[in-house]
């Protein structure tokens, strides 16, 4: 973290990679190296015109350039997308808790995610890749609209696949032509034996819709609540646990979060919202 954590760290824009028809790629380079951890998340400035959080969706592990994964949801993030290389734009962070990896050693880790929620969740696997022999088995199970919604299309349908200790189930909400996978939504896809449930922790990302539904549907398969990692993207300003937007009860998502248990949180209201 830089001394004034409002101070945003210089960076351009070197490459923009455009994933689906809302969604696009942008490696951005930091004047100096930057350091997260996966699952944190950082404010992105477009200079003159404001700021809005992001999860980085690169490796942890790179620090001289970052990637982030942005749909297209309203101001900032359609400037964004109007953006060229060479854009020069400001990082902020990292901020919250990410994923507590090191626990998840020795486990099976199940991955649920949907739609922009693949960012994060791209962060998270390439740090588990990184270390795979780790972990007892890593088996994702990812939703989208259509085929063409689909993120990280090399990586999904190939790169991935080839990788031994990862096993990726994919499903569409509608098919078309040349799709020969699950059509349904993602809960659709969760299986109660497609885990050890009694060495396993889950992690959910995407639409809260989604959140809600996968994870009502891994307590009825038996994980238990603290054994559920949600990364919870509520409305957020400052960052840094001052302006109090962000609050889930007790918690400021910004500062305690955005990766919580489902334990942590659950006998909050609204939380899905
Ligand atoms: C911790 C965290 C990590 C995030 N990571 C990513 C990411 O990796 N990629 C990505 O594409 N998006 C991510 N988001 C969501 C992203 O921050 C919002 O889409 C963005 O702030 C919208 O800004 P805007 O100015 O374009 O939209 P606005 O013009 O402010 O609003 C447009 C619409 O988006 C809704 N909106 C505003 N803020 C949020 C929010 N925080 N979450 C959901 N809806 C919102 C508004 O209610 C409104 O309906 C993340 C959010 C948080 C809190
Ligand atoms: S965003 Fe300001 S307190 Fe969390």
């Amino acid at each position: 973290m830089i001394a004034n954590p409002y101070q945003p760290l210089t960076a351009t824009i070197t490459e923009i990679i455009d994933e689906s028809p809302t969604i696009k790629s942008f490696v951005v380079v930091p004047r100096q190296p930057f350091k997260f951890a996966t699952g944190q998340f950082i404010e992105l400035t477009l200079p003159g015109q404001g700021e809005a959080p992001f999860t980085p969706s690169s490796s942890p592990s790179v620090t001289e350039k970052m990637e982030v994964t942005i749909m297209k949801a309203g101001r900032v993030t359609g400037l964004l997308h109007e953006c060229q290389t060479g854009q020069p734009v400001g990082i902020r962070g990292p901020m919250g808790k990410g994923y507590p990896v090191d626990d998840f050693a020795g486990k099976q880790v199940y991955i649920v995610g949907g739609g922009v929620g693949l960012a994060p969740i791209r962060s998270l696997l390439l740090t588990l890749i990184d270390r795979i022999g780790d972990f007892e088995r890593v088996v994702c199970r990812f939703g989208a609209r259509s085929p063409e919604d689909f993120i990280y299309k090399p990586a999904l349908f190939g790169s991935w696949k080839q990788i031994q200790g990862l096993d990726i189930t994919l499903t569409v909400d509608k098919a078309n032509g040349n799709w020969s996978g699950n059509v349904g939504v993602v809960t659709t896809i969760l299986k109660r034996d497609d885990v050890d449930i009694s060495n396993a922790v889950a992690v959910v990302c995407g639409p809260p819709i989604m959140m809600k539904f996968a994870t009502l549907k891994l307590l009825d398969h038996g994980f238990a609540p603290n054994r559920i990692y949600l990364s919870m993207e509520k409305n957020m300003s400052c960052g840094i646990g001052k302006c109090g937007h962000c609050m889930i009860g007790k918690y400021y998502a910004c500062k305690d979060g955005p990766v919580f248990t489902f334990e942590q949180i659950q006998n909050y209201p609204n939380i899905w919202e």
